[in-house]
């Protein structure tokens, strides 16, 4: 154990086993328990009060995009049940609640004057958490890119950074009072490699050197948000981003090359010029052929390296890698392997195999000593950088059952999934991890994306016909952990 830990109890189960489930442990008072979700996944409304189309809106409506022909059009329809959604956090006791700002209801095409119904839709959430004493955490881009702007070529045009600083400027003119964290972006990664990569994700492009623009060009606007964010904030909030670093794990001999050439283009190709302001060499050597980064211009790098005051950690699973020797058909179990196209440019013959079980329901395997090992790895690079696990969570078919007591869903996957991944995030706290809290994802059942409604992250069943919510086991065992900030024994 290092420095800052003596309020963390030690955990009570053997030390390097996996297996989290019989620990007894008391997460500090200042350890901030909450839960999340993002616009395009809940809100629905997609075309009300001056909203304009998004590029998830023009993808979910191109048919064969998503499952069963899904779209975000009604979702859980938090939009129209904001206060209901908003007691339903009380009932949780959350501290938090981080969500994330749909920027085509502020600026319908991505620029020019803020649309006042959209700021107000966000004044009201606001001010309905802080009256309710729940921490507001904003992201402000969690893909919902205003189509105008991916006609004029979405994340692979410069300009679309611009404009992302104006947009959080308007934002920050509008809420600089009154919110505790600003996200500028969520998973980037998704946004470069899925949107621009593999195709798998809105726009659907699939150019490794536009996506390889686009990181650098997501990078920047996150850079430029803070530096316009900074001198309209009263209230000294948190400035963060949230990051899907992948952990890697290498098969054989070839393993640790193929897991270096993940880790550059998943991990360090934002880890570093977000936190020491540059890019890895690596990265520009492998991806030479792809693409030569001349979108990289001079004083970009420094625009990026802006103080975190908390780096947002989403983790799910792991990944495991090896070069492909070819001799025979090349695996794929990342979950892209349906698109044609790869989302790691330059990374041709790393090949990804699929890993021993249990699994959740979307084929992702379960491994808490992931997360944990995650956290101390960022603590022993980054010692001075606080983390969140701003998303933590699992998909599991849910069934509703009528009890004497009303609805119920016995989502017990669910709970130990989460039981177990809590009780990893507080063994890397007692490693000495600076971790401030934890975001559950998600508050409730949403679009999950590319799978549409038919996979369940939410500890809050909805019901797509009547939408109506039903608490599931995990959301009553969650508010008792919240509660007595204790996973019981
Ligand atoms: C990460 C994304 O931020 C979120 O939108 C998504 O639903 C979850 N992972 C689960 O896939």
């Amino acid at each position: 154990m290092t420095t800052g830990t003596t309020s963390i109890a030690t955990p009570v189960v053997t030390a390097g086993t996996a297996d989290y489930r019989d620990a007894g442990l008391v997460f500090p008072e200042s350890f901030v328990f909450g839960s999340a979700t993002a616009s395009y996944q809940i809100e629905g409304a997609f075309d009300e009060d001056g909203r304009g189309p998004s590029i998830w809106d023009t993808f979910s409506h191109t048919p064969g995009k998503i499952w069963n022909g899904d779209t975000g059009d009604v979702a859980s329809g938090h939009y129209h049940r904001l206060e209901q959604d908003l007691d339903l956090m009380v009932t949780l006791g959350l501290q938090a609640y981080r969500f994330s700002i749909a920027w085509s209801r502020i600026q319908p095409t991505g620029r020019g004057p803020a649309n006042r119904a959209g700021l107000d839709f966000y004044g009201r959430v606001i001010d309905g958490l802080l009256a309710r004493g729940i921490r507001p955490i904003v992201t402000l881009y969690h893909w919902d890119l205003p189509q105008a702007l991916e006609d004029e070529g979405g994340w692979t045009n410069r300009a679309t950074a611009y404009a992302f600083a104006d947009y959080a400027a308007n934002l920050g003119r509008e809420f600089g009072d009154r919110v505790h964290t600003w996200t500028t972006l969520n998973e980037p990664w998704c946004s470069a490699y899925l949107g621009y990569g593999s195709g798998s994700h809105a726009p659907g492009r699939t150019d490794g050197a536009e996506a390889l623009t686009a990181v650098h060009h997501l990078n920047l606007a996150h850079g430029l948000a803070i530096l316009a964010l900074k001198p309209l904030v009263t209230n000294d909030p948190d400035f963060s981003i949230t990051l899907n670093l992948h952990v890697l794990r290498g098969d054989g001999e070839t393993g640790p090359e193929a897991v270096r050439q993940i880790d550059a283009l998943a991990n360090r190709v934002f880890l570093g010029p977000l936190l020491t302001g540059a890019y890895p060499a690596d990265v520009f050597e492998d991806t030479k052929d792809v693409t030569d980064w001349a979108f990289i211009l001079p004083g970009d790098t420094e625009i990026i390296h802006q103080p975190l005051d908390v780096l947002g950690v989403n983790y799910y699973s792991t990944t495991l890698v090896r070069l492909w020797d070819g001799t025979a058909p090349r695996q794929n179990a990342d979950g892209h392997k349906d698109v044609g196209a790869s989302p790691w440019p330059g990374a041709d013959r790393v090949e990804f195999l699929p890993q021993p079980g249990p699994y959740t329901e979307m084929g992702w395997n379960i491994e808490p000593a992931g997360l944990e090992e995650l956290l101390v790895a960022l603590h022993e690079e980054y010692p001075e950088q606080p983390l969140m696990v701003t998303e933590n969570g699992a998909a599991f078919a849910d069934t509703v059952v009528q009890t004497d007591a009303g609805p119920r869903v016995h989502d017990v996957e669910r709970t130990d999934y989460l039981r177990r991944h809590f009780t990893a995030a507080h063994r890397a706290m007692a490693r000495g991890v600076d971790l401030r809290g934890y975001q559950v994802w998600s508050l409730m059942d949403n679009f999950e994306w590319g799978y549409g409604y038919s996979k369940r992250f939410g500890i809050i069943h909805v019901d797509y016909a009547s939408l109506e919510r039903t608490l599931k086991d995990s959301a009553h065992w969650y508010a008792a952990l919240v509660a007595t900030r204790t996973l019981p024994l």
